[in-house]
């Protein structure tokens, strides 16, 4: 369990860690309808290409990092995690895979801020569904970039995503339903999200809320909880990566490549530590 004051919890926050992994796979499933919110083929096409070792930084339950290692035939796929909820969710993950897969995964205790990964030693570091935009600060998002370049070989390719910011809602909400589900047993779980703009700081603090009914339609759970996330404008994001030491930088709209359009989707960035890959 994570303990206050624990300093890989710290990155993340209490609330989110401890309450959000133990309830992360059902709520994005329900929400998406499986495992897939349409990045995964993105991820596995970049993954297929890497030709060598690879990392995923908050990689959550492992959800992506997975596919990853399926698409990328013998490459090691290490899932850099500091929640030690989601890294036991990863773990069963594992459990669960063909052994022949499971073997070239792991998860590993880290941050953006220090991951577990040798210098120069990945052909890929991604971060998928918006792991980084829990680095609240510009001084963060820097330090988190340069921490990726360190662990690339040279020519290595980083990859991240973010939602890019639709000004349309960018303001207050009360509690909104994002989920209703089945609850093993009987019953219901219900997903209520309620955000409010730090807008000086580009923060989103998100409110988040289960209310779980029996099937008699007692309430036998109700948690709730905060995290605060950054968001991004595009232009900024391209600054940011090319201040910490990336060449190459190419931006998409989409996961299937598309550029940024007037109808904001995703903030999807790939670019290349500098430096010839090593012969093979
Ligand atoms: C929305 S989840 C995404 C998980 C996974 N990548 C996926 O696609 O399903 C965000 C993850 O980022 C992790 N995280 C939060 N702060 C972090 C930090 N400072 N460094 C690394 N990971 C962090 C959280 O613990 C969480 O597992």
């Amino acid at each position: 369990m994570e303990k206050p004051g624990q300093a890989l919890g710290d990155a993340i926050g209490e609330g989110y860690a401890a309450a959000m992994s133990a309830r992360y796979d059902a709520d994005f499933e329900a929400i998406f309808g499986g495992p897939d919110r349409g990045d995964l083929d993105f991820f596995r096409a970049i993954a297929a290409s890497a030709g060598g070792p690879i990392a995923e930084i908050g990689a959550g339950t492992g959800r992506v990092a997975l596919a990853v290692a399926d698409a990328a035939a013998g490459e090691a796929v290490v899932g850099v995690e500091p929640s030690e909820g989601m890294r036991a969710a990863f773990e069963a993950r594992l459990a669960a895979a063909d052994p022949r897969l499971s073997a070239r995964v792991c998860a590993r205790a880290g941050t953006f801020a220090s991951a577990p990964l040798p210098d120069a030693s990945q052909a890929l570091v991604y971060s998928a569904f918006r792991s980084f935009q829990h680095l609240l600060s510009p001084d963060e998002q820097l330090a988190g970039l340069v921490e990726m370049r360190r662990a690339l070989r040279p020519g290595g390719t980083v990859a991240i995503d973010l939602f890019d910011p639709d000004y349309r809602l960018l303001h207050d909400a009360e509690p909104f339903l994002v989920a209703r589900y089945p609850r093993a047993g009987g019953g219901t779980i219900e997903r209520y999200d309620s955000r409010r703009i730090l807008r000086a700081e580009q923060l989103v603090e998100v409110g988040f809320r289960w209310i779980e009914r029996d099937a008699r339609r007692r309430v036998v759970a109700d948690e709730r909880g905060s995290y605060r996330i950054r968001y991004t404008f595009p232009y900024e994001l391209v600054h940011l990566v090319a201040r910490a030491g990336f060449a190459d930088v190419a931006l998409f709209g989409d996961y299937d490549g598309s550029p940024l359009g007037d109808d904001p989707r995703e903030l999807v960035l790939v670019a290349k530590r500098p430096g010839a890959k090593p012969a093979a």
